[in-house]
C-alpha cells in the first residue's frame, strides 16, 4: 500500500500511509484507538475506497471496488465485529456469498473442505452448528475458515485476540505460526503488545492516521518501546491504589442459579457480597459463567433460584430500568448488543438512560446546550476521538465506542458498578485511564464488580478475587493471598489450590 490516504467528514483517518506485507511473515500493526488501523485495512479488503494511493499486489497495482474482488484476489478479513450470519449453520456461513458458477452449492462440498481445513490448522468446529449457538471464540474460528477456504494468500485479522480466552490465544497464535509456515501473508491488530511481540516479524506503528515507523521485531523491541511510539510519551502500567476503606454491603448475591441461552445450568449457587468502596475481581476463563452472572445481576437474565440485592433491597424481579435507576451501572461485554446505539449520535448515546431527567430535559423539552455541555465534557475527559458530539456512534473506531459507554456509565455516579472486560479493545493510553477512574470511584464508596479475564488487570485493580468455573465460585482470596500461578489453578477447577 503506497501513499493512501482517506478522509471521512472531519477526520482524516489515514494520512499518506506506506504499508507492506510479505509471504510467511505476521506484520503486527499497533496503533491507538482510532489511529487508522482499521480504516486501512478496510481499503485493503475492499471495503472503503481510497482517496489516493495505490495498493500493489504481487507486483500489479489493484482496485478492489468491493470485498468479493479482494477475496478473489486471495485476500481474507477477519473483521473487529464478526460479520456472519447468526440464523445460518457455519457450513452455509463458510457457502455464503462464494461464486456458484450458475451451478447449485454443493453445501455437502463445502462442509467437507470445511472439516479439511480444520484439521489442517486446528480450527476445531461443529460444520452443523447455528452460529449463535457458537462462543465468541468459536465464531472466530468460522471467519477464519471462511477466509482460508477461500485460498486466503493475505489475511487481514483485527484484533483477533480481544474477544479470547488466553487459552483460545494460544490455540489461535498455533493456527497462525501454521498459517505462516503455509506461505500465508498476515497482518495482526491487537492492543495486547505481549501478543504483539511473541507473534510478530515486523511490527508497524500508526499515530493519527501516519505511520510513525516500521520496525524488526526484535531484542530492542519491549513493551514500554511499543507504548511510546504509540502514544508518544512514558505509560504507567501498573496504577497505584490507595489502601482498602471498605463500608457496608451494596450488592449482595445469595445462592444464584441461572440457566444459559441453551438452557442448560450456567451459575450454580453463587453467592457473593460486595461492599462499597471494594473492588472484587472475577477471574475465569470465559464461558464459565462470568457472563451471564452480570446478566442475571442486571436485570438481562432471569435467575431460576437464588436472590440479588442493592442496598440490601431484593432486585430480582426489577425491570432493569429499575434497576439502572437504583443506582447500578454495567459496563457490559457485548458492547455493540448492549451498549449503544449505532445510528444515534454520540450525544445521545451520552444520555441514553437520563435523557429524561434535569438537567437534560424539562417537561417534553429538551435541553439541548445541556446535552451539548455534558457530551462534550465526556468526549474531552475520557478522550473520545470523534469528529462533533453530533457524529453517529457508528461512526467511531471500536475502542472509542467502548471508551464512550464507559464515560456514561461512570458518570452516572452509580453505587454498584458491573464491569465486564471493560479494557477489551482500548488502547494502552486508555486502559491506564480507565484503570485510575476505577480507583477514583474505588475511593469514592462505590462497590465494583470487575469481571475480566485479564489476570494482569484483577490482579491490578481487585482487593478480592473470586475465581469461577462451571457456574460455581470455587474460591474467594484477598489480593495477598493471590497470584497468577494459584489463580491460574482455580479457573482451571482446581480446587486444591484454595487455602
Ligand atoms: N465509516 C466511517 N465514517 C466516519 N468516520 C470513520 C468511519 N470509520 C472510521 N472513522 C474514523 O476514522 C478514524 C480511524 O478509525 P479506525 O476505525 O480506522 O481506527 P482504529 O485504529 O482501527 O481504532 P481502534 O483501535 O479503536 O479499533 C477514527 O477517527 C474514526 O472515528
Ligand atoms: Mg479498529
Amino acid at each position: 500500500m503506497r501513499g493512501i490516504v482517506k478522509r471521512f467528514p472531519g477526520v482524516l483517518a489515514n494520512d499518506h500511509v506506506t504499508f507492506d506485507v510479505e509471504a510467511g511473515e505476521i506484520h503486527a500493526l499497533l496503533g491507538e484507538n482510532g489511529a487508522g488501523k482499521s480504516t486501512l485495512m478496510k481499503i485493503l479488503y475492499g471495503l472503503h475506497r481510497p482517496d489516493e494511493g495505490q495498493i500493489v499486489l504481487d507486483g500489479r497495482e489493484v482496485t478492489f471496488h468491493s470485498p468479493a474482488a479482494s477475496l478473489a484476489a486471495g485476500i481474507g478479513m477477519i473483521h473487529q465485529h464478526f460479520m456472519l450470519v447468526q440464523t445460518l449453520t457455519v457450513t452455509e456461513n463458510v457457502a455464503l456469498g462464494m461464486n456458484t458458477n450458475g451451478v447449485t452449492l454443493d453445501l455437502r462440498g463445502v462442509r467437507k473442505r470445511l472439516l479439511e481445513i480444520s484439521e489442517i490448522y486446528g480450527l476445531k468446529i461443529n460444520p452443523d452448528a447455528y452460529i449463535w449457538q457458537l462462543s465468541v471464540g468459536e465464531q472466530q474460528r468460522v471467519e477464519i475458515i471462511k477466509a482460508l477456504y477461500r485460498g486466503g494468500a493475505l489475511i487481514i485479522l483485527d484484533e483477533p485476540t480481544a474477544v479470547l480466552t488466553p487459552q483460545e490465544v494460544e490455540e489461535l497464535s498455533d493456527t497462525l505460526k501454521q498459517m505462516r509456515e503455509q506461505g500465508h501473508a498476515l497482518i495482526f491488530i491487537s492492543h495486547k503488545l505481549h501478543e504483539v511481540r511473541d507473534l510478530s516479524d515486523r511490527i508497524t506503528v500508526m499515530r493519527d492516521g501516519r505511520v510513525i515507523d516500521t520496525i524488526p521485531n526484535d531484542d530492542t523491541v519491549d513493551r514500554r518501546k511499543l507504548a511510546r511510539m504509540m502514544v508518544g510519551r512514558d505509560v504507567v502500567f501498573q496504577p497505584t491504589k490507595p489502601p482498602l476503606s471498605a463500608g457496608e454491603v451494596r450488592l449482595s448475591v445469595r445462592s444464584l442459579s441461572a440457566d444459559n441461552d441453551q438452557g442448560l445450568l450456567c451459575l450454580r449457587d453463587v453467592s457473593l457480597d460486595v461492599r462499597a468502596g471494594e473492588i472484587v475481581g472475577i477471574a475465569g476463563v470465559s464461558g464459565n459463567g462470568q457472563r451471564e452472572l452480570a446478566e442475571v445481576i442486571t436485570g438481562l437474565r432471569h435467575a431460576t433460584s437464588g436472590d440479588v440485592a442493592l442496598g440490601g433491597k431484593s432486585i430480582l424481579h426489577a425491570p432493569v430500568a429499575a434497576r439502572l435507576e437504583a443506582g447500578l451501572a454495567f459496563i457490559p461485554e457485548e458492547r455493540h448488543r448492549h451498549g449503544i446505539i449505532g445510528a444515534f449520535s454520540v450525544a445521545e448515546n451520552a444520555i441514553l438512560q437520563t435523557h429524561g431527567r434535569e438537567p437534560f430535559s424539562r417537561g417534553p423539552f429538551f435541553n439541548f446546550g445541556a446535552i451539548a455541555r455534558y457530551s462534550n465534557d465526556l468526549i474531552r475527559r475520557f478522550n473520545i476521538k470523534t469528529p462533533s458530539a453530533k457524529t453517529p456512534a457508528k461512526n467511531l473506531s471500536g475502542g472509542n465506542i467502548q471508551k464512550l459507554i464507559l464515560a456514561r456509565e461512570l458518570s452516572r455516579s452509580p453505587s454498584v458498578l458491573i464491569a465486564a472486560q471493560p479494557t477489551r479493545g482500548v488502547d494502552i493510553s486508555a486502559t491506564e485511564y480507565i484503570h485510575s477512574v476505577l480507583i477514583q470511584q474505588r475511593s469514592e464508596g462505590v462497590a465494583i464488580v470487575l469481571i475480566s479475564e485479564d489476570l494482569d488487570e484483577i490482579l491490578a485493580l481487585s482487593d478480592r478475587i473470586a475465581v469461577i468455573y462451571e457456574g460455581q465460585i470455587v474460591g474467594i482470596l484477598n489480593r495477598e493471598e493471590a497470584d497468577i500461578e494459584t489463580l491460574g489453578l482455580m479457573m482451571a477447577g482446581d480446587t486444591t489450590a484454595v487455602s
